[in-house]
């Protein structure tokens, strides 16, 4: 039976419509995904929308529509976005949907059965746009220190959940699986700034908030958002509903999160798992931010003024794999990195068209001229070039597999276009449209264009996790499956007829896009 691989992304506020920060996290868990698949693996990719709270009633009465008429334009939106960008989820769960309803409020009752929910009352600073209470040491500034807004004073009758119990046990956690929390850095904070100076109990309901799931024994309380959104991962694997799928799928392998919400995901929701008595997550890795001159949020109008950050101009414009490659390049992975139209752009040319693009049109368009497109055989002796450029590929496809395994594809992809450079240098000091020119060297000039197929092959094969429309278009004309399998160099059918390809990336005129877009 096929290893399973359980990956999620967080499910997104939809108080807005999704930006290209949202797509980041989601393209990443992707490539992962689709990666897995390549590998064999029997994936579930769970993303979704986390629907609750005062926030999101806010913006519904401010359009003057009802709740779910609200949150169905934005999740219409979502969708369409995720189809534009490719996007292969298996489920796109709503915090709305009846089983998650039905889940949220079955794990609120069992913490309360056994003991870890007691109804106290609540007095703190409660920051709104997060939904987050503050003690006073915590603000920055008197501010709320994740967002730097204006709280609030608030007191409300509320179910608390007995978190500082767990401060020991999620400390024993991160000392016996390292693997737990990603990057290491992350693990240094949540010990210093929470778990050392003492894990305080933590308010898990609401009577305040009116749009969100009801505690079944007290229904006028709802249930806090945060344990109202985390328990989503246990629903869009069927748990209560289908035991089989849970038991298939759970524990994820990895939730993937942006470094702003480590604390909810390496902190109470690993808490909440150990009081019910379920397995806990393989992983969660909290990524950096992608910074739009320098700021995190990609909405500001200084921001929008000058860069073009709508992923749905830029994906039709310049084709899905471009914005995906550019999310899934441009970042070191775990660190923060800035994206920029000009980046964008200059990346599309340099590593798409100048790159990929051309190496691949080159040697189908070689194939054409020189062997009516005919996949020729290679001679058995082979000389140093091509013993040199067969090292690097195959090296470069186990560092490929190495980085997909800590999850990092920006380093994946640059193991991938380090694979066509070398293709690309390997056309220059072979002279293929020399070696054509001298009857003499056909079976030399044999074997270099095979050697430049079976590169694109395997290159292309990987890359069809990070770029799936180029890689489709490239392998079917290779006739070749998208599928990591045993290593070998010579694996295309020899005697194929292949067919030329259309430019794949248009090199760009790019002071004449940024002009353009400017005008968007
Ligand atoms: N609803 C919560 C998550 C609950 S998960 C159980 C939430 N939603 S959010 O809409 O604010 O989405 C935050 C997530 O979006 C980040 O954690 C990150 O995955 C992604 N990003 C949003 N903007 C981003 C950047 N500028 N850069 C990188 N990721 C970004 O928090």
């Amino acid at each position: 039976m096929a290893e399973k691989f359980y990956i999620t992304t967080p499910i997104y506020y939809p108080s807005n419509k999704l930006t290209l920060g949202n797509c980041y996290t989601t393209v990443v868990c992707d490539a992962i995904a689709r990666y897995n698949k390549l590998l064999g693996k029997d994936v579930f990719y769970l993303t979704g929308t986390d629907e609750h709270g005062q926030k999101i009633a806010g913006r519904a009465k401010d359009a003057g529509k009802s709740e779910m008429e609200y949150l169905n334009e934005i999740i219409a939106d979502a969708k369409d976005l995720w189809k534009l960008l490719n996007i292969n989820y298996d489920r796109f769960i709503r915090t709305t949907d009846e089983d998650h309803v039905e889940v949220a409020q079955h794990v609120f009752s069992e913490l309360y059965n056994k003991g870890y929910i007691y109804k106290s009352s609540y007095k703190g600073k409660y920051c709104v746009p997060c939904e987050s209470f503050w003690t006073e040491s915590q603000l920055v500034d008197g501010k709320c220190p994740d967002c730097g807004r204006a709280v609030i004073d608030q007191e409300e009758e509320a179910y608390f959940f007995k978190l500082s119990q767990f401060g020991d046990k999620l400390l024993k956690l991160y000392q016996d699986n390292p693997e737990f929390l990603q990057p290491q850095s992350r693990v240094n904070e949540m010990v210093n700034n929470f778990i050392k100076p003492g894990l305080s109990d933590l308010c898990v309901s609401r009577t305040s908030v009116k749009w969100g799931i009801p505690v079944p024994f007290d229904p006028k309380h709802t249930i806090y958002v945060w344990i109202d959104a985390l328990t989503n991962y246990l629903t869009g694997v069927g748990y209560l509903r289908d035991k089989k799928m849970f038991e298939k799928y759970w524990p994820a392998d990895v939730h993937i999160i942006g470094k702003e919400i480590v604390r909810f995901h390496a902190i109470i929701w690993p808490a909440v798992l150990m009081a019910l008595d379920i397995p806990l997550p393989k992983k969660v890795f909290g990524h950096g931010w992608l910074l739009f001159g320098g700021d995190k949020l990609s909405k500001s109008k200084e921001v929008a003024s000058v860069e073009c950050v709508d992923p749905r101009i830029l994906a039709p414009r310049y084709s899905s794999d471009a914005v995906r490659y550019i999310l899934l390049r441009e970042i070191p992975f775990g660190s923060d990195g800035n994206y920029s139209t000009e980046g964008f752009l200059t990346r599309i040319n340099s590593d798409l068209a100048n790159n990929y693009g051309n190496l691949v049109s080159r040697t189908l368009s070689m194939l054409k001229k020189y062997r009516d497109g005919v996949v020729p055989s290679h001679s058995q002796e082979l000389d140093v070039l091509d013993k040199d450029l067969i090292n690097i590929v195959l090296q470069e496809e186990q560092n490929v597999k190495a980085h997909m395994a800590n999850l990092d594809s920006s380093k994946a992809l640059a193991s991938i276009f380090a694979i066509f450079s070398k293709a690309n240098k390997y056309i220059e000091v072979t002279e293929p449209y020399i070696l054509a020119k001298d009857p003499a060297k056909k079976e030399r000039l044999d074997t270099v264009l095979r050697n430049l197929l079976e590169a694109i092959r395997i290159g292309t094969v990987h890359l069809s996790a990070f770029l799936p429309d180029v890689s489709k278009k490239v392998l079917d004309v290779l006739g070749v499956e998208a599928k990591i399998g045993e290593q070998s160099f010579y694996n295309l059918k020899e005697g194929k007829v292949l067919e030329t390809l259309p430019i794949l990336f248009p090199r760009l005129d790019v002071a004449k896009e940024l002009e353009e877009l400017s005008k968007q």
